[in-house]
């Protein structure tokens, strides 16, 4: 039963900062998914007999990826898939499935924050037996097989029901059909206090959560309504759809504006939140009060040991480089380290492997703990729930008192969305030429004081990482990132970074925009942005 079947390589099967990602068409093309897929397994080893756990969000394209993966693992000698019912898993239940059941690695089948439907994106990404997305030296492995494959092996056998859970057989592998919700939702209730968190609901504090018709709406409703006792209808767009309902599922300030509108009314709930494609990030959105995902992470730290898994405190704090400083003054005052590292998740999971870092954020909308390899947005809206049943104040109060007491660093991103990827190139590399002249330069923020091209050095295994973003440091404080994203699909993006620092005796209640307006207008002249891009204003603020 088992076929090899010949195939040639594709030469666009590098994975990104998340995994492979492409366009459905691309995923559509005989043998594309079947290549990258054996390439994985080809750059794996000692994986016979073991367990391999497969899901995804749910969009198009999940289920019949989720086939393929089943047949070329059965074919390729797994002893066991785990498959999440429907082929749901999210992203951060994946990874608790993957470390709680001892599997040797898992398929997380998702473009994330991207759209879904036929025209839009589809994604695949291999996590390793810690639960989290696999290094480097592995993704350039499965690259490098990529590009030289020659065959792949594949069960010749009908589709497996992933829709009744159960066990069966496919041919010498077991396939376990399992609920996808909740050994997750057990886990949160180790975390977090359910019972305080409970009684403030009861005591009718509203809520809002928007799962934007992706993944977590299962989860939600069963953690949120279910097991918390909010009412029903607190989770919106609580079907995970193919297409996300044509949402764009990327929890920002633009693409759920539905939510922010809400929470800016004048009836708003007192707290309101979304999650992403596959339910990673988090956007938290107090009454008239929105977070920026790099102050949350500063004040989830600050406050960690009010929810009792977090009781014994913090053992360091990381952030990806272009989120906030605003953490680092907690860890500073927490007297912990600050772990500064490379964008993307997966630089994260050394230093929680070493129980070195607890808790770690970015600035895309991520923040996650060592209780799994991912970021987890359901996890960071329930700690946020813990601390605000146990402070009893409400968010615009708990970020006043937490600026009062550390300052506050202002912060936004702008986003140049479709630039040609050479003029993107040209912008970044003109950059790069300049960095070695900028210190001492005067600029109408300030004279900068430090430029360079991030580089880092893991400290667990020296492994190291360079060109990771233009970072610019001003003698006041402020700071301009400039970076090429990695996770999008045509094109190309430029993420540019605006912080701005006041301490506590500052002026702490400006509006971003303009607290920010220098800084902005010194990272447009700097990188020549509108010469390079032929924009003149950003395409997305966040
Ligand atoms: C994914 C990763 C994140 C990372 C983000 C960066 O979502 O999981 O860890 O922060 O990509 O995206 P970008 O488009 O800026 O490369
Ligand atoms: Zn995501």
């Amino acid at each position: 039963m088992i076929q090899t079947v010949s195939t040639k390589p594709f030469d666009d099967q590098k994975p990104g900062t998340s995994g492979l990602r492409k366009k459905v068409r691309i995923f559509q093309q005989a043998h594309y998914a079947e290549n990258f897929v054996q390439s994985v397994f080809d750059s794996l080893e000692g994986y016979e007999g073991q367990t391999l756990v497969v899901g995804g969000d749910g969009r198009y394209l999940n289920r019949e990826v989720i086939q393929i993966v089943l047949k070329m693992a059965a074919a390729n000698g797994f002893g066991r898939v785990l498959v999440g019912k429907g082929g749901i898993l999210s992203t951060p239940a994946a990874s608790h499935l993957i470390r709680s059941s001892g599997a040797f690695g898992g398929l997380v089948l998702s473009a994330s924050h991207n759209p879904g439907g036929p025209d839009e994106d589809f994604g695949i990404k291999y996590n390793v037996s810690n639960g989290g997305p696999a290094p480097e030296k592995v993704t350039d492995a499965i690259h490098a097989r990529t590009l030289a494959i020659q065959s792949y092996r594949i069960l010749a056998a009908p589709d497996v029901d992933i829709d009744a859970i159960g066990t069966s057989r496919l041919g010498g592998m077991t396939v376990e059909v399992v609920d996808p919700v909740t050994g997750y939702a057990d886990l949160m209730e180790t975390l977090f206090d359910f019972a305080a968190i409970r009684a403030m609901i009861a005591g009718r504090f509203a809520l809002s959560f928007d799962s934007m018709s992706a993944v977590t709406g299962p989860y939600a409703v069963e953690i949120f309504e279910r097991r918390l006792g909010a009412p029903a209808g607190t989770v919106r767009n609580a079907t995970p759809l193919p297409d996300f309902g044509h949402h764009h599922p990327d929890p920002n300030l633009v693409h759920a504006k539905e939510l922010y509108d809400r929470m800016m009314a004048a009836d708003a709930p007192d707290f309101g939140a979304a999650s992403d494609g596959d339910g990673d990030r988090n956007l938290i959105i107090g009454k008239h009060c929105y977070v920026t995902p790099s102050d949350s992470l500063a004040v989830l730290a600050a406050n960690a040991h009010l929810a009792p898994g977090y009781a014994k405190g913090l053992k360091g704090i990381a952030r990806s480089m272009p989120t906030s400083g605003a953490a680092d003054r907690v860890a500073e005052k927490l007297g912990i380290p600050l772990y500064e590292t490379p964008t993307g998740w997966k630089f994260f999971g050394n230093l929680l492997d070493a129980g070195m870092a607890t808790i770690c954020g970015e600035e895309s909308a991520g923040t996650g703990s060592d209780h799994v390899r991912e970021k987890d947005g359901i996890w960071a809206v329930l700690l946020w729930l813990n601390i605000l049943a146990v402070r009893r104040q409400s968010v615009a109060q708990i970020m006043a008192d937490h600026w009062a007491t550390y300052g506050r660093n202002y912060y936004a991103r702008h986003d140049y969305e479709g630039i040609a990827k050479d003029r993107a190139d040209a912008l970044m590399a003109a950059l790069r030429g300049k960095i070695r002249d900028l210190p001492g330069f005067a600029t109408i923020l300030g004279t900068v004081v430090q430029a360079d091209d991030f580089a880092y050095t893991d400290p667990t295994d020296a492994s190291t990482s360079s060109a990771q973003g233009v970072r610019i440091l001003f003698d006041d404080g402020s700071r301009i990132v400039f970076r090429l994203s990695g996770t999008g699909t045509e094109g190309a993006t430029l993420r540019v970074y605006l912080e701005r620092f006041l301490g506590p005796d500052g002026k702490l209640d400006m509006e971003t925009g303009a607290a920010l307006f220098r800084v902005i207008e010194s990272a447009e002249r700097i990188a020549d942005i509108e010469a390079f891009t032929g924009m003149n204003a950003p395409s997305v603020i966040t």
